[in-house]
């Protein structure tokens, strides 16, 4: 395995400076919210869940946490894919409560980050000695294969991350897990849900700054990794919400005009005011929701917002 990890390796970071010339020669100009994760941005992104002002997390925890064993009684997953591996602790409601139905479990988190994805599994296996864990590399906004599973299989995507993706994007990547999925599988879907403007812009502007050291680690990524010389201190955090879009977006504002150099890319040149575009975060509704699913060959089964209406889990089903 570890043979295959430098080409890996290689062909991501060409794949980043393919990805950062696009967005970086476009107008406006874009860098790709899949970049944020690298170790530090994974760090910083842990200090965002813990934030009083972003929700989100707590939110879709608890409720999973009093839906779980209806929805694995009904359900009966024997292997759990969970696209994006993200936190253990989400895996770990899901599977415990697989474990507690009493019959074999096989596990496969999804992810583009090999160190990170094969970090985790190693210490869940500690934990969960008889679950069968598949790690698999790939980025999930690509088709993915899968290793031999046992059915039925849930298919997990968590934490609102489908809110990254505009709705063509977001059909083509749910498009590949319907293709993956048998009549018996379902797929859970984590959504942030549309809410007072107010709440929205706080959890993304939070007090202590968090979410503004981890967009701007972006650029201290690209210095880091490619060599660039983006000047941090004449970048500014910048995300609001747009009601039109439903989305919030998040930018990095030049302070003042500037030339910056990536040495394989060459020099980008930035106007006093001009932005990066860093991410966007879509917020939904069920009729939203259950319009991309059903475009990508999904029919939505269970829709279950928690008590405020602040996030929803949906249980979708292949339909053929
Ligand atoms: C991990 C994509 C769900 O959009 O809320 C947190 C990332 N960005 N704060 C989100 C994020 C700024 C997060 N997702």
């Amino acid at each position: 395995m570890s043979s295959t990890a430098p080409y890996t390796v290689r062909r991501s970071r060409q794949q980043m400076v393919r990805d950062v010339r696009k967005g970086l020669t476009d107008s406006p100009k874009r860098l790709s919210s899949k970049y944020f994760y690298d170790e530090r941005g994974s760090q910083l992104f842990e200090q965002i869940t813990d934030l009083p002002e972003y929700y989100l997390t707590r939110a879709e925890r608890a409720l999973l946490q009093r839906v779980v064993t209806g929805l694995i009684d009904e359900l009966a997953p024997c292997t759990l894919v969970e696209l994006g591996a993200g936190s253990a602790t989400k895996t770990r409601i899901i599977l415990d409560a697989m474990i507690a139905k009493g019959a074999g479990v096989s596990y496969a988190p999804i992810d583009v980050s090999r160190d990170f994805l094969e970090s985790a599994a190693a210490i869940l296996q500690l934990q969960y000695p008889n679950v069968e864990i598949t790690p698999v590399v790939s980025d999930i906004t690509e088709a993915f294969t899968l290793a031999a599973t046992t059915p039925p299989v849930l298919f997990a995507f968590l934490g609102s991350t489908i809110g990254n993706f505009p709705r063509e994007p977001a059909v083509v990547l749910l498009s590949h897990v319907a293709k993956l999925m048998e009549p018996g599988d379902a797929f859970l879907l984590g959504a942030d849900l549309r809410k007072d403007a107010n709440v929205l812009h706080a959890a993304y502007n939070d007090s202590q700054g968090v979410t503004a050291a981890f967009n701007l680690n972006l650029l201290d990524r690209l210095n880091r990794e490619l060599g660039a010389n983006f000047p941090l201190d004449q970048f500014e955090h910048r995300a609001f919400y747009s009601m039109e879009h439903h989305r919030i977006e998040m930018h990095l504002v030049a302070r003042e005009p500037m030339v910056v150099t990536i040495p394989e890319i060459g020099q980008v040149n930035f106007y006093s005011g001009e932005t990066i575009r860093t991410e966007l975060s879509y917020k939904y509704d069920r009729a939203t929701l259950e319009g991309i699913l059903a475009d990508s060959g999904m029919k939505l089964e269970k829709w279950i917002p928690d008590e405020g209406n602040v996030f929803a889990l949906a249980v979708a089903r292949v339909a053929r």
